[in-house]
């Protein structure tokens, strides 16, 4: 039975570990390990943080095109700050979001996939420079 255990155990040790070998270009799996213990995608929020879809709204709202709402996304992830925050009353709610530790690349990607959330809801994305 031990050994039947410890088996199954390895098992899932195992196959956790393949899936945490994540692709640097899938926003989605980058959000799912490092951003969904905080995050929800839809609402309601978890306890941490803003759901994700209404920033994403936000960030459409705010900026012109994808490149730049990607760019000023992936630096505030790098470092969070007051005064670059696209929505000051969640920072008053949640306090301030910590520094994400991952790469360049990886930042654009998962700010990337943040933007392109906004299209699941009302389409409203398409009305700006995409
Ligand atoms: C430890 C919890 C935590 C983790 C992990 C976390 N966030 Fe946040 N996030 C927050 C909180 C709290 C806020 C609201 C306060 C703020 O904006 O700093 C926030 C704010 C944001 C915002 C709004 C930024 C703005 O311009 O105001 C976005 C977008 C966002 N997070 C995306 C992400 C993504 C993508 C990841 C993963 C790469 C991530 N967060 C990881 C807690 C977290």
């Amino acid at each position: 039975m031990k050994r039947l255990l410890l088996t199954i155990g390895m098992g899932v040790l195992f196959s956790t570990s393949a899936r945490a070998a994540i692709n640097p270009l899938d926003g989605k799996a980058i959000f799912d390990k490092n951003c969904s213990v905080c995050h929800s995608i839809n609402p309601p929020p978890k306890l941490l943080a803003p759901p994700i879809v209404p920033l994403a709204s936000r960030y459409h709202m705010q900026f012109q095109s994808k490149a730049e709402g990607v760019n000023h996304l992936a630096a505030y992830l790098k470092a969070p700050d007051k005064k670059n925050s696209i929505d000051p009353q969640a920072i008053v709610r949640f306090g301030l979001m910590p520094p994400v530790a991952l790469s360049d690349k990886e930042l654009h990607t998962v700010a990337q996939w943040v933007w392109d959330q906004d299209n699941q809801s009302m389409g409203r994305g398409r009305r700006f420079g995409r």
